[in-house]
Parts: C-alpha cells; structure tokens; sequence
C-alpha cells in the first residue's frame, strides 16, 4: 500500500469510539492555529471530524501540519479522544470526540480554491458553476446528488417488484415530436444527413408494447433544444415508463405507488394516495392554470354575467368581445398593497399580455377605489357575493379574451400569496389533471396543435369523429402536478393505425410528412399493437422540489447555465476544420 489507507470515514466517529486508532482521508476543511495546537476539520462524503495535532504528543507531525491548508487531501491516523468538557460540538455527529494525530500524509496539496467549499459562502453562480468539482465538495450539493440516487433507487424498487423491464433505447435516433427543437448529430458516414438526440423516448417504448415486452421504464437523458429557465435543462433526466393492456387509472396507481415510495422512504414526508383528480377544465376555471397550486385557497372567481351588463367598459367590452373577467379575492389584503404595490401588480400581469388590472377594495357596505363608481350598488353586492368578500378585502380583476385572462389571473394568484405569505412551506401538494383537451387551436400559425403529443388517444371512438370537431375532443392525457409544478405527463396511447391516420390529418401531417417521420412507428401499429398508455416524470424536478431547491442547477452534477453553457468544459465549442470537412459541414459564422 502506498499510502495511509482509511479504515474509517469523518462522519462515523463517536464517543464509543474513544481510545481506538482508526486512519481517516479527506479534505481539509478548515485549519485553526490555536497557539501551537492545530485544529483541523476533515472532510469526507460523510462528514466531518476534528483532527487535533499537538506539538506536545508529537513534534514531526506537528510541523506537517503546519503545511495544510484548505482542500489539502490528507490521510490521518490517530486515536480517538473525547473533546474536553465545553468544547462538544452539538450541530455536528462527530462533534462529541476529536482525533489525536499520529501519522499524517499529505496526500496532495491544492491551489487556493477560487471559493470557500463550504454552505455558507456566497458565491458567484457561474464561479460555482465553473469549478463545479469543488462546488459537488460541498455537504448540500452532496446531500441533493445523495437524494438524487435515493430517488433512481426508490424508482427502481418499485417498478423492478411490478414487474417492469429497464431497456435502453438509443439516444442517435430521429426527431421525437414532444414540441421542442432537435439537437442534431452530423452523420460522418453519411454527410450531410444529421441523427437527432431523442426528446423522450416516446416512439419507442411505444414500439417495445407492439414487441410484448408489456411493461418497460428507463431512468433516461432527454433531450431539448428549448428556451431555458429554472425548471428547464437542454438535458435532463426523465422516468420514462409504458405499460400495456391498460386504462388510465393503472397508470395512475402505478405513478402513485413510485410516488408513495419517493415520498416514504426516501423524503421521509409520506403522502396518502390516491392523489386528488380535477378536470384540465376545472384547474383552468378555478385556478387559472392547468398546474394548479392547491396550497392555499383564492380561487378565481368568474364575472362574466355581472360583466356584460355593467357600466365599467372594459369589462362589458371584454365580455361583449367574447372574452372573459376573472377575479381573485385577496383575503384581508386591503391594506397590505399600497397603491405603488397595486401599480406593480399590474405591471406583473401586463408582462403576460394583460391590458390592465382592475381592482377594488371591499368596505362595511360598499366597494372602494377609482373603478367603484361605475357599478351598482346591485351589482356590487353580487360581485361582493361571488367572491365571498369580506370588508378588509382586495378584489383584483382581469378582463381580455379567455386564454390571456386566465393565464394573467392565475399568476397574479401566485404573486398574490407569495407576497401574502400564504403558501404553505413543507406540504406536498400532488394533483392529478385529466381530460385535457386533444387539441388547441394555434391562432398564429391558423392551425391545430396537439395538447400533449400527437400519439394521445382521445374521446373520439372513429377516425371521423376526430375530424369533424376537433376542438371539442377530450384526450386521454394526464398530468401530474406538486406544488405547482408540472412534475410529468402521460397518456393512453392511439393504438389503431387508421385512427393515427386521422390525428396526423387534424394536425395537418400529410401521410407522406408522416411516413417519413413516424413510418416506423405507424408500421409497427398495423402489426397487432396492444392497448397502451405510459407516463414520464421529470426527474430532475422531483429532486429540486424534494430537496428544496431554486433550480434544477442544484440537483443536476453538471448543468448547463441559463445560456445553455458547461461552464466546467466550455461545452459548446468550436471544432477543426478537418472534423468539419469529414462531416461534409461548413459553417457560416
Ligand atoms: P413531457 O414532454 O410532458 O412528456 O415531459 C415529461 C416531463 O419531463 C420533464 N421535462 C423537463 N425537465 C427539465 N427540463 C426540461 N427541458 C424538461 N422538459 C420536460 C417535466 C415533464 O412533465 N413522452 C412524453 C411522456 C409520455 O407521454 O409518456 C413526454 O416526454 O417534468
Ligand atoms: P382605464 O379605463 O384604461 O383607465 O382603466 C381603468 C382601470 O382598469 C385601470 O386600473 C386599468 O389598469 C384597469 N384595466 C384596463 N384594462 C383592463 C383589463 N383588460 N382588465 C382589467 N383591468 C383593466
């Protein structure tokens, strides 16, 4: 052995341990020179131990020692003492005992790290980011890669005893239509032909149920070219399963049960499934959002009956229009936002498209604020009584066409609590949504978009009943919600060729567009495909939720930045004209 192996790590000494000799590795931490004693706290994946060297016990090492400093890696042996009285450290496990140096070894010296490796620094993001090696040194990104592993296991736990079979599909593939940009891979054997990384690996599990292989989930990278944000990675990482001769609700209770498992075991916060249901339409009515938040209440309410009629133009127009006015009741708000507060509310949902925010506030027997006038006082008491307000009260309204005024309201609802403090910390909040629509209409582009993706069965029964309304069909899709957050989707699957056929016809994907890009798959549907459904989770976003973090950056090993950038490899980068020519690529920049 050449060198001074541990039989110990620094989260695991105790007072029982007193008097053994036990060698530990790690990383020093922190060094205090306390007038020829030296302390040293080092560090290891599972913790800390307090290493003491005293010139007294032994000069050499003494002197060693005096050569540590911060993120040295060092190997220590020496015996186990209790701390003198006044010195236990109660916030750490091993803060009952110290280590008596007798041996050291320095392992290997480091440059100053460019911060300190501890949780209590603030750091630059794009430094962390940067020397992202030292940055996973620290206990809390420890902790969220030690829950992220805790997680894949739970999964695994669960769907291994169900029965399901763990498969890869490949990651050099064709474009997977989940509504985002492909990234592309140059084909050197083929130039000027490009595989596309797969945005999920929908089309081919839903090959593996035509193949009988019945049950199948992959722990598995996804890919997207998208606009990023805090809850979006160009890669993340998806639980992925598919199930066949199934309905919905075994696709339910199967997510629930890895859910339970997650939630039980591994965050130790156990939830009680079933989780509730609520309609795709019911969430957009109540909560202005098709990923509710049920934390806390302030539903919305709708004005529209009391709207049309009234003498406030903005709201009779927007009604007369064919839009609609939302409310929210801001429970006892009325003299939590200042007029400034209120401009700052209305510029917030101004920057979601709104024109405007109306407001009032509720008083002993009248409504108040510039807008009051224009309402009677009967139409005052049925505004007052549909939105269950009490004097003290802040009514907040948006009227516009239906998509804008809910999407506006909704997030004033969110922006309303998080002022208000009403969101309540440490409760898991899972939601089922059903019955999204199979279509919606994208006005821009004057054509149909699928809600979810464009294998989602629906409520049609005949490939003419999905061409004649589409508009109206109720897909067979599933979302799951925590907390407001989209945590995955699902569905139950087309499994009938002629019934694609028509999908894709809705969808304007003429059947050659579709024989190049999904021929496979409408193949392997005319070849006795079962019924099917499946889901995806984001797993990336569990973790976040779980572990309390801001961004998927702090539960991701290495992230991309906000501008899709490794930081740690530079990653995306130039590359040799001579890569270049073997690709048969030019670029133009
Ligand atoms: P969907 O596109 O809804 O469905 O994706 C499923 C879940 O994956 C997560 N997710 C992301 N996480 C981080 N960064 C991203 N850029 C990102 N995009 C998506 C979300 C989302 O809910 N094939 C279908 C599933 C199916 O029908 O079985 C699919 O991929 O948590
Ligand atoms: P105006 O009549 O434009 O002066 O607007 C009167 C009040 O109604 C202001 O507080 C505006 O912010 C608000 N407002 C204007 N348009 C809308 C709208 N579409 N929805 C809700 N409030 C609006």
């Amino acid at each position: 052995m050449d060198f001074l192996k541990r039989n110990a790590t620094c989260g695991q000494l105790r007072k029982s341990d007193v008097g053994k000799t036990v060698t530990l590795n790690g990383w020093v931490s922190s060094s205090r020179d306390h007038g020829g004693l030296i302390f040293i706290d080092l560090r290891d994946r599972y913790g800390f131990t307090q290493v003491v060297f005293n010139p007294e016990e032994d000069q050499a090492i003494h002197s060693v020692a005096q050569q540590l400093k911060s993120e040295f890696c060092a190997a220590v042996e020496g015996i186990v003492q209790a701390r003198p009285e006044g010195t236990v450290n109660d916030h750490v496990a091993t803060g009952e005992i110290e280590l008596h140096a007798r041996k050291l070894e320095i392992l290997n010296t480091s440059e100053t790290p460019p911060f300190e490796v501890d949780d209590h620094s603030n750091v630059n993001q794009e430094l962390k980011l940067k020397y992202r090696f030292l940055d996973l040194r620290r206990p809390s990104m420890q902790k969220n890669m030690i829950l992220r592993h805790n997680t894949a296991q739970a999964i695994r736990r669960v769907l291994n005893t169900k029965g399901f079979l763990e498969i890869e599909t490949p990651f050099l593939t064709r474009s997977t239509p989940e509504g985002a940009r492909d990234f592309l891979v140059p084909s050197r054997m083929y130039p000027g032909q490009f595989y596309a990384l797969p945005q999920s690996p929908q089309l081919f599990k839903q090959m593996f149920m035509v193949s009988g292989l019945d049950k199948y989930y992959q722990i598995v990278r996804c890919f997207r070219d998208e606009d990023l944000r805090g809850d979006r990675q160009p890669e993340f990482t998806q639980l992925d399963l598919e199930m066949s001769f199934v309905e919905q609700d075994d696709v339910l209770e199967t997510v629930e049960a890895v859910l339970d498992e997650i939630m039980g075991s591994v965050a130790e916060k156990p939830v009680q499934p079933p989780f509730p249901r609520m309609t795709w339409a019911q969430a957009m009515d109540n909560y202005g959002s098709d990923k509710p938040d049920t934390r806390f209440e302030m539903l919305v309410s709708t004005l529209d009956d009391i709207a049309a009629k009234c003498g406030f133009k903005v709201f009779s127009s927007a009604v007369e229009a064919g839009g609609t006015v939302r409310g929210i009741n801001a429970k006892a708000a009325a003299d939590k936002f200042s007029r400034k507060d209120i401009d700052n509310l209305t510029e917030f949902v101004k920057t979601f498209g709104a024109k405007g925010l109306a407001w009032m506030k509720v008083e002993q027997d009248t409504l108040a604020g510039p807008i009051a006038k224009f309402f009677t006082p009967d139409e005052a008491l049925a505004i007052r009584e549909k939105m269950s307000a009490a004097p003290g009260d802040l009514l907040l309204f948006v009227a516009d066409e239906w998509k804008t005024a809910l999407d506006c309201i909704g997030r004033l609802r969110l922006e309303v609590a998080s002022k208000l403090g009403l969101v309540a910390e440490g409760k898991f909040n899972f939601l089922w949504v059903v019955d999204f629509p199979m279509f919606t209409w994208n006005k821009e582009e004057r054509r149909w978009d699928a809600e979810h993706h464009p294998f989602t069965s629906s409520s049609a029964r005949t490939p003419d009943e999905v061409r004649k309304d589409p508009g109206h069909l109720v897909s067979r899709a599933y979302d799951l919600v925590l907390n407001g957050t989209e945590l995955g989707s699902g569905s139950i699957r087309i499994h009938d060729q002629t019934m694609q056929q028509a999908v894709f016809d809705v969808l304007g994907i003429t059947p050659e567009e579709a024989e190049e890009k999904f021929g496979f798959l409408l193949s392997a549907l005319k070849f006795g495909a079962p019924p099917h459904g499946g889901f995806a989770i984001g797993l990336d976003r569990v973790v976040m939720i779980l572990a309390g973090a801001p961004s998927l950056r702090e539960v991701i090993a290495f992230p991309k930045t906000q501008r899709a950038i490794c930081l740690v490899t530079g990653a995306p980068g130039r590359v040799a004209d001579a890569q270049l020519k073997e690709l048969g690529l030019k670029t133009v920049t």
